[in-house]
């Protein structure tokens, strides 16, 4: 048996996506917060993100400096780059938490720019809320919430800017969120309509042979094993949502609260189906109440890499931290805990669409392969 790395569509929201596809992208259903905020949707996050710092450079007419975390998906920042915005690295401690001392102690950079901080609540467990608001109150940072891995974001207070990327956490070809308070409502960019077809073609063609192949019992890790996430074409700025992609957000909305209430359970499953005795520890120890996990991530003591292909050689899809920013990689005396992360974080996916069989499949693989040496 093979587990699926991606949750795959239900034929209800198909159908519902396929009647309502005419209907405009309905925002009620996602918005949770306790201020008024404008919502735009993009294909996907990384265009979200950009679009914030594209609205923030408009609201002030200056250049933008974004503060990015080290432990960040290089591709992600590629639309931003192609804005000109600044990118400037900060450390981040084990935890993922922002390195709040040795931000402090940095000096300004390029003070003459707006100035932007990009918190990111990764894998789906907010952080570092209330010191962040401090922090950029009292340097004039404008806050960026990346809630890209969270599934819901209700009862989150974030800052002026929120994304989120529904893309990778519930069964859609296309989406990428991003919400506004009201200061910023007027200078939002709005999104391309000019959806990609093909690209919706091709997410639900690899979907639908999925969902056959888990209903058969099927092991296609056999013949097809998991690849390590790469990029391979540049993200396409000018692409927007299709029809039918804005349709299927608007069909799965209504079951976002169920989703997130799965993960979190089959989180707690099988973080305690662990081997007390392991050879990695978790890097959450306990789920938080505002967390809607986007997986299990598990940190080794060492390098992942073989243990990450042992599970995936059993069907498990493990996967690891895709890649790092150049400026990172280029300077490991700066950020040593982001660089030393990648290499022993892996994740185990949590998401809603996984079985008991696969869940038992996971518990038992996982206790076998993990447990040996000293946590
Ligand atoms: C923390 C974080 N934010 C944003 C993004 C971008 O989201 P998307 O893949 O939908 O462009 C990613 C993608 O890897 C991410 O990991």
């Amino acid at each position: 048996m093979t587990v699926p790395s991606l949750p795959a569509p239900r034929a209800g929201d198909l159908l519902r996506a396929l009647k309502g596809r005419a209907r405009p992208f309905d925002p009620r259903p996602w918005s949770h917060f306790k201020d008024e905020r404008s919502l735009r949707v993009f294909r996907r996050g990384s265009l979200a993100l950009a679009a914030s710092a594209q609205a923030l450079r408009a609201a002030t007419g200056r250049a933008l400096t974004l503060r990015v975390p080290a432990y960040f998906c290089s591709e992600a920042l590629q639309p931003l780059r192609e804005q000109g915005v600044r990118l400037h690295f900060y450390p981040i401690g084990e935890d993922l938490e922002p390195d709040w001392e040795r931000i402090a102690e940095a000096p300004d950079v390029h003070p003459e720019e707006a100035q932007a901080f990009l918190l990111v609540h990764f894998f789906g467990f907010p952080r570092g809320l209330e010191r962040a608001s401090e922090f950029c109150a009292e340097r004039s940072w404008v806050r960026i919430d990346d809630a890209a891995h969270l599934a819901q974001v209700e009862g989150l207070r974030p800052g002026p800017f929120l994304i989120q990327s529904p893309r990778k956490v519930l069964a859609v070809p296309a989406g990428g969120l991003l919400f506004a308070s009201a200061e910023y409502a007027p200078f939002l960019p709005d999104p391309r309509q000019t959806g990609v077809m093909e690209h919706t073609a091709s997410w639900l063609t690899r979907r639908l042979v999925q969902k056959s192949l888990v209903s058969l019992r099927v092991s296609w890790h056999r013949v097809r094993p998991f690849r390590a996430r790469r990029a391979t074409k540049p993200i396409d700025a000018s692409a927007g949502c299709d029809p039918f992609a804005l349709g299927m957000l608007n069909a799965v909305a209504a079951s976002l609260p169920k989703a997130a209430a799965k993960r979190r359970a089959n989180f707690l499953r099988l973080l305690e189906s662990l081997p007390s005795r392991s050879v990695v520890r978790p890097l959450h120890p306990q789920l938080s109440l505002d967390a809607c996990p986007f997986a299990l991530p598990l940190v080794c003591e060492g390098d992942c890499g073989p243990l990450v292909e042992g599970l995936n050689g059993e069907g498990v899809p493990a996967l690891r931290w895709p890649d790092l920013p150049p400026e990172v990689l280029e300077t490991p005396e700066r950020f040593p805990t982001a660089i030393d992360l990648a290499k022993r974080l892996f994740l185990i996916p949590v998401h809603q669409e996984l079985s008991e069989r696969h869940l038992l499949l996971m518990e038992q693989t996982l206790h076998r392969a993990l447990q040996g040496g000293a946590a």
